[in-house]
């Protein structure tokens, strides 16, 4: 496999994750694979002080399991009225275990009785490629909004029922796939590092 490679593993196992990327990259002319189609590969822990340094991690641990050029996602919510916590630690904000309904209840509790002026915060992704010729580079997308008083929707994941991004009424949870995919954090950063493989792709030849 050359540096110039059109397979890109995407180095998760969350296949909610997998699926917004692939939707977002699908079409850019690269064939995706993802970590859960290599039996026995694992996702690394993510021990990393900074969403940058946990999107790394994991991409280069998909490019070493694979020799595939590897592209990993890390994100955070970053809550104003909780000096920005969850932030890197969004997974486990409830507890190493906590599920999504964990880490919502949390978060809705954490807020219960602060103003709508209060309640402002940001997604942010960051989206790292682990080129396989051992080259590396990070970029990142950032959704700003308020997190609301009840979830609201069925959709997405994680704390997508708590999140109304700025400049609508809906929150993540209540948008389709489609919807979500056109202004994410995640979508902004994958349509970056779709910007960086594609001229990669180009100067291969
Ligand atoms: P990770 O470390 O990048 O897997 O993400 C940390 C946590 O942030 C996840 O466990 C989810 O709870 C949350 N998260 C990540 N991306 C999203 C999203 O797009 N919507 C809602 N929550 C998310």
């Amino acid at each position: 496999m050359t540096a110039h490679s059109a397979k890109i593993l995407v180095a998760t196992m969350n296949r909610d994750k997998a699926a917004e990327i692939a939707a977002v990259l699908g079409g850019s002319g690269v064939e995706i694979v993802c970590l859960a189609d290599f039996p026995g590969a694992m996702a690394p822990e993510e021990t990393g002080a900074t969403l940058e340094d946990n999107a790394l991690l994991k991409a280069r641990a998909g490019r070493a399991a694979t020799g595939l050029t590897a592209l990993a996602d890390d994100t955070g919510l970053e809550v104003d009225a909780l000096d920005g916590a969850p932030g890197v630690f969004s997974s486990r904000f409830a507890g190493e275990n906590a599920t999504y309904a964990d880490n919502c209840r949390l978060l809705a509790e954490r807020l219960r009785g602060v103003p709508p002026a209060g309640r402002g915060a940001r997604f942010r992704c960051v989206v790292a490629l682990a080129f396989d010729d051992g080259s590396e580079t990070t970029v990142d997308g950032t959704v700003a909004g308020r997190i609301i008083e009840t979830a609201r929707g069925q959709g997405g994941f994680g704390y997508d029922p708590l999140f109304e991004p700025d400049g609508g009424r809906l929150t993540y949870a209540e948008m389709s796939l489609e919807e979500k995919n056109r202004l994410s954090h995640r979508a902004v950063a994958v349509r970056k590092a779709a910007a960086v493989l594609a001229k990669r792709l180009q100067e291969g030849g």
